[in-house]
């Protein structure tokens, strides 16, 4: 009897999109300060690291940014879109409340029938949806997914609260991840601990045709900031182990781009040389979901990442939500 081959996934092409409208630090002081609201370049920069972010015209869905991000991924992968078996798109702005985005993908890049669905984990939505794709290869239930991150937080930020309306922007990153017979993916952990659902949220609801209590986000960034901290080093360690590698092993380190500061931290908990640590939050802001792909892609794109490269990319965010996958490209 022949032994069946192994089945791993491996991502085989990646793609971001970021909507035109860059609005820098400046840009967002001056008109927040027609509001009466204060904040300088200076502070942004100094606290986060951020210096510009895409905001999407009001009539650009997240299905939108995620389709024209799966197209260059799908370039990039030389792949035929109906060769897709598998959409799962990481959002917490979907287009409506229902269907879900990856469905509104899915007739935006002209392919029907396959499975789609949306994953909600707000920052680790990527890592993730990654993680549902990896684990349908493996399983045979899938054969090449497409798995993206895409998002339209500045529909849901409240520009008079200063404390989180500089630290947000719009846009979605894309990867295609095929069955392969050898890996690809290493290893993945995920993690949820709900007890921090109220440090960052967005409480509103949709309720007999109206929204009920707050739309807008809310977010305890020091507890925030307390908590990444912590979880981001120990998840890192424990798929490392599960991976049977080391830090030594990592090429790429790209974690959530939400804070520069969070970043070099976890970096420096890992004994990363900072040059090995993936930065796009200076230029795109924290995109929530689709922070992870967009750093991805860009590095890719860069010439930064290679073929053969290994990569641990780490989400963090509402629910409280953490996890990481570490990969050969
Ligand atoms: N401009 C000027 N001053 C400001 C601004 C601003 N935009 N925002 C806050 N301040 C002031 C505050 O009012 C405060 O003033 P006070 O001392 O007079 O009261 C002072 O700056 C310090 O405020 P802190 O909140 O303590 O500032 P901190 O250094 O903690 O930085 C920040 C805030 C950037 C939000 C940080 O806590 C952070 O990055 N947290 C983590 C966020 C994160 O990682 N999110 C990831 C998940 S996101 C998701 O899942 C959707």
């Amino acid at each position: 009897m022949s032994a069946v081959p192994a089945r791993f996934s491996r991502i085989v092409g990646t793609g971001s999109f970021l909507p035109p409208d860059q609005v820098s630090n400046a840009q967002l002081a001056a008109r927040l300060a027609a509001d009466g609201i204060e904040t300088s370049d200076e502070w942004i920069v100094e606290r986060t690291g951020i210096r510009f972010r895409h905001f999407a015209e009001s009539h650009v869905t997240s299905s939108d940014l995620g389709a024209e991000a799966a197209r260059r991924a799908l370039a990039a992968a030389d792949c035929d879109p109906q060769a897709i078996d598998l959409i799962i798109v990481a959002t917490s702005t979907p287009d409506m409340v229902f269907p879900s985005a990856a469905c509104m993908v899915q007739e935006k890049l002209g392919i029907h029938g396959c499975a789609a669905f949306d994953v909600q984990a707000v920052c680790s939505g990527f890592v993730y949806a990654l993680s549902v794709a990896d684990s349908m290869i493996k399983t045979g239930l899938a054969s090449k997914a497409l798995v993206i991150g895409a998002e339209v937080f500045s529909r849901i930020l409240d520009f008079s609260d200063r404390t989180t309306c500089v630290l947000f922007g719009d846009g979605a990153g894309a990867v295609v991840l095929e069955a392969s017979e050898a890996p690809g993916i290493l290893g993945t952990e995920l993690h949820a601990d709900g007890r921090h659902v109220g440090i960052l949220c967005v409480p509103g609801t949709v309720s007999g045709g109206k929204v009920l209590g707050d739309p807008l986000l809310k977010m305890d960034g020091p507890a925030v900031f307390k908590l990444a901290v912590s979880v981001l080093d120990s998840v890192a360690r424990s798929v490392l182990a599960k991976a049977g590698r080391t830090e030594a092993d990592i090429d790429w380190l790209i974690p959530h781009q939400a804070n520069i500061r969070i970043m070099q931290s976890t970096a420096k908990k890992l004994k990363l040389a900072p040059e090995k640590l993936i930065v796009t939050v200076d230029r795109h802001g924290n995109t929530s979901a689709a922070s992870i792909p967009l750093a991805l892609d860009d590095a890719v794109r860069s010439g930064k990442i290679k073929r053969g490269d290994t990569v641990m990319l780490e989400g963090v965010g509402g629910g409280f939500t953490w996890g990481a996958t570490l990969f050969d490209f």
